[in-house]
């Protein structure tokens, strides 16, 4: 199948233009798959959760999402991927828990490049694991969106080690190949999914693994998923919500006083940059009283960080992600 979008496809834009895409998508999975079944890795990321909904919508309980949980996601989201997939539209969903695999694998690694592999072929394994425990499937969904293809030594796949193992040969089925990030999000919406799953910041695929610098520990790991979780609520509600906002915490303790004793505690560094495509990037102005908060919020309310940090460097020379 070709990979270049038709000339004459418009731009979706409006609901309307989003209900003849799904219309037509229906008709054209249906087409390809038959009564065959299809597997979805289903991440809760944009793509794969229009793609998914899409299927659904296409072949009910013949998808197949399994949504693996790497213990490297924020806070709530596999929460909210069974509550959307498997509560609200039905999905027939199966969630792994594999927490302690991929930070067991992880446990004392802390070159960057050697945990995004880690976190990569684990993925993998643990994917294909449960392909071969499913009778039937002869197809595999995937949220391919047009730059994936456009820039396919872009960024995102620079960065994230994939590819499924050759023993499991499915067909593909990539019903947003063609749409662009903006128009995913307006079919996504059409598509009844959660403002916060369809407008959500890019997020990398190793998760907060990348985050958590050096090698991850689970006490460390879990302090940037509380404060991260503050972060995101504090700056996501400013009137201009930056491109990308979050917080790293560096593998590296300094000295606090409480009840005028001293102690060593985490830092928590936030940061929050404007791009266009990630490859330069600057940073906005936040309210010095929203930083306020996030501190106190932070300091009052998440065990082990006795400092949090703003980080004011653009792109280049410092990358948007701290590994
Ligand atoms: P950097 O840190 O290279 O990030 O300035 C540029 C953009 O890419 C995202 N990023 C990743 N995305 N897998 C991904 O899918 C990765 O390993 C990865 N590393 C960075 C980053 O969040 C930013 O949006």
């Amino acid at each position: 199948m070709s990979n270049k979008r038709p000339e004459t496809m418009e731009r979706i834009t409006t609901p309307e233009l989003a209900k003849a895409f799904i219309a037509e998508q229906i008709e054209a999975i249906r087409a390809q798959v038959g009564d065959g079944k299809v597997l979805l890795a289903l991440s809760g990321g944009v793509d794969s959760s229009v793609c998914a909904a899409l299927l659904i919508k296409a072949i009910g309980d013949r998808l197949v999402c399994v949504h693996v949980n790497h213990g490297l996601l924020r806070k709530g989201e596999p929460e909210q991927v069974i509550k959307v997939f498997r509560e609200e539209l039905g999905a027939n969903l199966i969630y792994v828990d594999a927490v302690d695999r991929f930070l067991d694998k992880l446990a004392g690694v802390s070159d960057p490049e050697t945990k995004r592999k880690i976190i990569g072929k684990e993925f993998i394994d643990v994917f294909a694991e449960e392909a071969k425990k499913l009778d039937g499937i002869s197809f595999l969904g995937q949220g391919t969106i047009y730059p994936d293809i456009l820039e396919s030594d872009g960024v995102k796949a620079h960065h994230n080690v994939g590819g499924l193992p050759a023993e499991l040969n499915f067909e593909l089925v990539e019903p947003v190949k063609f749409l662009y990030k903006d128009e995913v999000r307006v079919v996504g919406h059409e598509l009844g999914l959660p403002d916060n799953m369809v407008y959500r910041q890019p997020f990398p695929g190793p998760g907060l693994g990348v985050r958590c610098v050096g090698a991850i520990t689970r006490d460390r790991l879990e302090a940037l998923r509380e404060a991260d979780a503050i972060v995101r609520e504090e700056i996501g509600s400013l009137p201009e919500i930056p491109w990308q906002y979050f917080c790293a915490i560096p593998d590296i303790k300094s000295t606090g006083i409480k009840d005028g004793k001293r102690y060593m505690g985490w830092i928590v560094v936030v940061r929050a940059v404007n791009t266009v495509d990630a490859v330069t990037a600057t940073v906005p102005e936040i309210p010095f009283k929203v930083l306020c908060k996030i501190r106190d919020r932070i300091i009052d309310t998440v065990p082990g960080v006795n400092r949090v940090a703003w980080d004011i460097s653009e792109k280049p020379v410092a990358t948007i992600e701290w590994e």
